[in-house]
């Protein structure tokens, strides 16, 4: 997608060096960064220079390309793997891409090991934009229903950032908003602010601006007066975790959206690709929840009137913070999921009939 009329991407390889945007500087800042180690790889992927579940999958999976290049030697590849897996430990997609790569690398030893893991790692990147643009085209048919019954701008709220900013392109939740508004559908968006990190303000808002779809940023509690007033015809989020019973994990205030959807009859959609999905974990209880550093409450960071960044304390120094970064939406209360095979229930019915 777009910044300053110029297609990007949000990761790419080129001569040796992983090329990442880095998104702890957005929205005041374009900054491209390199990633020359897998050390490099695993930070960006802790302090969030890159963030979104698919978009660490694939920073992962180019660390394994970064391992290689430093130390061809299988010891490493596996401490490098077991390394990215615990860099953060929400979102599937990060073993997901590390089990892929690593079915293809263990136990190659021959100088082709290098193409062999590039290839792969481009793959995991192409794969996830081809299942984007799906999830965008079935997402699209919903967001086309509203506005053929409505026949005036269809309201969407979205959580986080699930935008194309979170994955190699597209986006999740974004995907079919960006689809709508290419065909001509009047869209608008509410976004949450989603703090404490603030990727709603800071990424999809930015995001939306580049395309030039109308958004509004909103604080995190503002979702539920607007949908009482009837101000939302749908919310659409992400996921960094889907089970296969169609409970969902995503950042930390989607289960409150959801509850207030519920209460108001709004539909509420999470997209995803089927990397996001762990057919394995049975009870959501299970789910590991990353805790983060309080800091990122107790501080806020912004444009000073110099126009410089700066980092501030925003909380009484003797509080303590507590900053749980995701929770966990039950299946009940999700109306459907939009993968890139088709829309289905959330439930293991629903996804049992479309991941055979
Ligand atoms: O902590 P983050 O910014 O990595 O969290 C991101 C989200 O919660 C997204 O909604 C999720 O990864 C889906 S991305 C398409």
């Amino acid at each position: 997608m777009k910044i300053e009329g110029k297609e990007y991407r949000t990761i790419w390889f080129e001569n040796n060096v992983v090329k990442i945007i880095d998104q702890t500087k957005l929205p005041h800042q374009f900054i491209i960064k390199d990633l020359k180690t897998v050390k490099e790889a695993i930070n960006a992927i802790k302090i969030m220079e890159v963030r979104g579940a698919p978009l660490i999958g694939a920073t992962a999976a180019y660390g394994l390309v970064l391992a290689i290049i430093e130390n061809n030697d299988q010891s490493f590849l596996k401490k490098s793997a077991e390394e990215l897996i615990k860099s953060r430990p929400t979102a599937i997609n990060l073993k997901w891409a590390v089990d892929r790569m690593m079915n293809k690398l263990l136990g190659v030893n021959s100088d082709k090991i290098l193409e062999i893991a590039l290839k792969e790692a481009k793959e995991i990147c192409e794969e996830d934009i081809k299942f984007c643009e799906n999830i965008g085209l079935n997402g699209l048919k919903i967001i086309e229903q509203i506005y053929n019954k409505k026949k005036d701008t269809v309201n969407i709220l979205t959580h986080c950032n699930a935008g194309w900013l979170a994955t190699i392109n597209w986006g999740t939740a974004t995907s079919p908003i960006y689809h709508a508004h290419k065909k001509g559908i009047p869209v608008h968006v509410w976004v949450d602010e989603t703090r404490p990190r603030n990727q709603g303000a800071n990424l999809t808002s930015y995001e939306l601006n580049e395309e030039e779809i109308p958004n509004t940023i909103i604080a995190d509690n503002t979702g539920g007066i607007l949908m009482q007033r009837g101000e939302v015809d749908m919310c659409i989020v992400g996921t960094d975790r889907t089970l296969a019973t169609g409970d969902v994990c995503n950042k930390i205030g989607t289960y409150l959206k959801a509850l207030s959807a519920k209460d108001n009859d709004v539909p509420f959609y999470v997209a995803l690709p089927s990397s996001t999905i762990d057919w394995d974990l049975k009870d959501y209880k299970d789910i590991p929840i990353e805790e983060r550093n309080s800091e990122e409450l107790s501080h806020v960071e912004g444009l000073d009137e110099s126009g410089k960044v700066k980092k501030i304390r925003v909380y009484p120094k003797k509080s303590k913070a507590m900053n749980l970064a995701f929770d966990v939406t039950p299946s009940k209360y999700v109306t459907a999921l939009i993968t890139e095979k088709g829309i289905c229930e959330a439930s293991s019915d629903g996804l049992r009939k479309l991941f055979k």
